[in-house]
């Protein structure tokens, strides 16, 4: 008997998209819910799913005591590894400045400054909090180092991490966040384009490749550009899309076939109607729209026109220094009114989807990494309800609890 070997029972609700790829349109909606209920691990995967209580026991028991359990959350979106912070830009945002992404530079300097244990030791932190919170797996981008061997370094703390946390890391290439200061426009994307991106390939640091196409940033034929070579490259297509502007980013990424377009904040019916085309995932990150003051991502109409839709936290620190995803998924609920199953939908399976995974991971069926939370919650609809709460009372990767439940104690009031 192994010793991701267990049996978690005692379940009172089990909610889970089905499938191995991203659920759209309608079906997006349609999650199985099983009352009473158990799910059996064998060697960190999901051997049997059941209701009630299975015939013979012989392996360690996980009692959840009623409680509700869901697929491990995927974070399919972070700028999570950076140095410093820029609570000035917070705070300038409250008293009603505008985000214009100029603060990325800021980052980028703290970021070039710091050593690669910095780095790690940084984001290992941050990262352990968002496991306690239900993530077991996140994509990270790079994009705060803007030149070669800076891109690299933390790209190669991604992968140092990889062995510091027991979860799923998934590293996206992002030379093209900003333009450094020393470089010209032309001479940055040269860079990137013969340079940079086969680096990061070759050395098997990254597995998809992102590109800021935006007003102010790199416009539809740089980005084109530099998707060009990451594809020549192996590395999958990622677009950040139209958060600023209208551009023609989404356009893009239908284009292209990218496996998803990011933020879509301005997106067009043209846009939408792209990724539709290509069943390109739109990752849709609300709690950028609520920190930076920018408006919320048109959900419905990507739903209604068929694209698969998932969230992400955008963890950065500018526009998003949120770090949890049952956050994303209240604001999901109350600002891009997707019902509870698309909710649901949008923050496992097609956010697995958006990272290429969604056979391994995303769901509870037979076959798939045993990656779960147990929420102190007797439905999955009250997640995004207890806004601001961590309802997260246990978390497995492949099997095994990692996340330290929240043990508040007896009540010192009661009686
Ligand atoms: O996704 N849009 C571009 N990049 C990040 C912002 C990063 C930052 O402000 O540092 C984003 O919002
Ligand atoms: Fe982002």
């Amino acid at each position: 008997m192994g010793t991701m070997d267990l049996l978690v029972w005692g379940i009172g609700q089990l909610a889970t998209p089905l499938g191995s790829r991203a659920r759209a349109g309608k079906e997006q909606g349609q999650v199985q819910v099983l009352k009473e209920a158990y799910v059996h691990v064998q060697g960190g995967y999901v051997a049997e799913v059941g209701r009630g209580k299975p015939s013979r026991i012989n392996c360690p028991v996980l009692d959840v005591e009623g409680r509700a359990v869901t697929p491990g959350l995927v974070d399919p979106h972070t700028h999570a590894v950076f140095a410093g912070h820029r609570v000035q830009e917070f705070w300038a945002r409250g008293r009603g400045e505008k985000y214009t992404g100029g603060g990325i530079l800021t980052t980028v300097r703290a970021t070039r400054e710091a050593s690669l244990q910095d780095l790690v030791g940084g984001a290992k932190a941050r990262l352990l909090r968002m496991l306690g919170q239900g993530t077991t797996t996140m994509e990270i981008k790079s994009g705060y180092g803007l030149s070669l061997e800076e891109e690299l370094k933390i790209l190669r703390a991604v992968r140092a991490l990889q062995g510091e946390v027991p979860m799923g890391l998934v590293p996206t290439l992002m030379a093209a966040h900003a333009f450094p200061p020393e470089l010209s426009r032309e001479a940055y994307v040269r860079t990137i384009v013969e340079d940079i991106v086969p680096a990061a390939a070759g050395e098997g640091l990254a597995r998809f490749c992102d590109v800021f196409c935006d007003q102010g940033f790199f416009s539809v034929e740089e980005a084109r550009a530099v998707l060009q070579a990451a594809r020549a490259h192996g590395l999958g297509l990622k677009v950040h899309a139209d958060e600023l502007a209208p551009v023609g980013a989404a356009e893009l990424a239908g284009e292209l076939s990218a496996i998803s377009a990011e933020h879509l904040l301005h997106v067009s019916p043209a846009g939408i109607e792209a990724l539709a085309r290509a069943q390109t995932v739109a990752v849709l990150l609300p709690a950028t729209a609520l920190v930076s003051s920018l408006p919320y991502p048109p959900a419905r109409d990507l739903i209604g026109a068929g694209v698969p839709v998932a969230l992400g936290t955008d963890f950065n620190p500018g526009s998003s220094p949120v770090a949890s995803m049952p956050l994303v998924m209240s604001l999901a609920a109350l600002k891009l009114r997707m019902s509870p199953e698309e909710v649901l939908c949008a923050a496992t399976l097609n956010a697995a989807a958006a990272l290429g995974l969604a056979h391994e991971i995303g769901s509870v069926e037979v076959g798939k990494k045993a990656d779960l939370v147990v929420w102190d919650a007797s439905s999955f609809e009250e997640i995004p309800y207890w806004i601001g709460q961590n309802l997260a009372w246990a978390v497995l990767t492949g099997g095994r609890v990692v996340g330290p439940p929240p043990s508040p104690g007896p009540d010192p009031c009661a009686s």
